[in-house]
């Protein structure tokens, strides 16, 4: 059955605001809160599907940018509040909706774009693939100087006042985000749905920022937590360096009447057991999948980043959903080019779809762990070791934004 999905127009995006918040189980927003968060919608770019004249399905994106190996940052679609009617579901509303999106998507530029899933059997048809990862940690605030007495100290935090908080974070965020593999820009209208609105509804908020010697270098934002003897809920934590780290962290971990600390979706390389004088008073509760990346234009993708000093890997692509990345690619000397198509004369050394690929793109998988799993097929072995050598990057990517 063949489903009509159409951009909707802005009268109408409230009814989709309402049927996305129905499919995660919450209720319409009032009038006051909807006159803001309707601002969060980019103007043309939230799609429906109507059935006898009612939305029965919505997804919408905002345009962002993703910082990828090597420090080049691409146009990025941010896809985001995708929701089918319970009553509608499993007749292919999503499928006609990511098709007609990700053919969105590329027409406006676009060379990737990156979603947060419910769910992690959804997107990966889609040609989507986990590329950032992040850890839940709950850390015992209960002892003194939770940190070690050598762990770097440098620098100071202060306090940010609530009305200010949203302005100095945001500034704050834009000079460190893109600097790690992975990270994104926020619009104005993320401060609002993700802080602002809490602020406004009253909500205590701890909002902090680390200064080094460069000036703001990071910044913490927590709530209270409902646990014997007081918590903090980290929700925003960037810091440029480890030096930030540590001091968010330790100006956290002092605060008084909290005895336990907690974050979801930190970086899965954060070094904290390194920095705390009792490693475990950190316990990873939980790793969870952070960004789903769909390479939507594989060969701007590939030719934007930078690769490892490696000899030539030769790399098909197979992408049925959007066949013109389709492809064999050569990987050398630090460039990623096509070169011929798949089933033509240069036989490709190793073979994935796009969603595999995205794994691998941002340093998150090394292609051998990807080939001993079974998500890359490796026809010549010998490949496997310089494929690793290439895709290589410095540190584990991480985005540190939800959406
Ligand atoms: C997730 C959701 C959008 C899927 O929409 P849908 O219209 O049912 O998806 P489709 O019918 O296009 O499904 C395409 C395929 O994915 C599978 N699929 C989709 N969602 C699935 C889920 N949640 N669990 C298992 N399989 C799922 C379908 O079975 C189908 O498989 P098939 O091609 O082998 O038949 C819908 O279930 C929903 O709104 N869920 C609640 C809100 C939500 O989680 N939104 C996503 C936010 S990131």
């Amino acid at each position: 059955m063949s489903h009509d999905v159409r951009a909707l127009r802005p009268d109408e995006l409230r009814a989709a605001h309402t049927l996305f918040s129905a499919t995660i189980h919450r209720g319409p927003l009032p009038d006051d809160t909807w006159s803001r968060s309707s601002a969060t919608y980019s103007p043309g770019r939230t799609l429906g599907v109507h059935e006898d004249g009612r939305l029965v399905a919505t997804a919408t994106s905002f345009p962002s940018e993703l910082a990828v190996p090597g420090g080049v940052v691409l146009p990025m679609a941010a896809v985001t509040r995708v929701g089918v009617r319970p009553d509608r579901t499993r007749r292919g509303l999503l499928s006609a909706m990511m098709r007609a999106q990700l053919d969105d998507v590329a027409a406006r530029g676009e060379a990737v774009a990156t979603l947060r899933a419910s769910e992690a059997v959804i997107y990966g048809r889609f040609g989507y693939g986990i590329a950032t990862r992040g850890r839940s940690v709950r850390v015992d605030a209960s002892r003194p100087a939770p940190l070690r007495p050598d762990a770097p100290i440098e620098g100071t935090v202060r306090l940010v006042e609530r009305q200010d908080a949203t302005g100095v974070l945001r500034k704050v965020h834009e000079s460190v985000a893109l600097r790690r593999v992975g990270g994104m820009t926020r619009p104005e209208t993320w401060w609002w749905s993700s802080l602002e609105r809490r602020i406004v509804a009253g909500d205590h908020v701890l909002a902090a920022v680390h200064t080094g010697r460069d000036g703001d270098d990071g910044f913490a934002v927590a709530f209270p937590l409902d646990v014997p003897d007081g918590g903090l809920q980290v929700t925003d934590l960037h810091a440029a360096d480890v030096t930030a780290t540590a001091g968010l962290w330790r100006f956290l971990l002092d605060v008084d009447l909290v005895a336990e600390v907690r974050a979801d979706l930190r970086p899965v390389d954060e070094p904290l057991e390194l920095l705390l004088a009792v490693p475990r008073a950190c316990s990873v509760t939980a790793l969870a999948d952070e960004t789903w990346l769909r390479l939507v234009d594989v060969p701007a993708a590939l030719a934007a980043r930078e690769y490892g000093a490696a000899e030539p890997v030769l790399l098909a692509v197979h992408d049925p959903m959007l066949e013109r990345n389709a492809g064999v690619y050569r990987v050398a000397h630090g460039i990623a080019e096509p070169v011929g198509p798949l089933g033509g004369p240069v036989r490709p050394e190793l073979e994935c779809t796009a969603a595999a690929l995205a794994m691998a793109y941002l340093g998150d998988r090394a292609p051998s762990e990807l080939v001993a799993t079974g998500w890359w097929q490796a026809n010549d072995p010998a490949a496997v070791p310089r494929a690793d050598a290439a895709f290589a990057t410095a540190g584990l990517p991480w985005c540190g934004t939800f959406f």
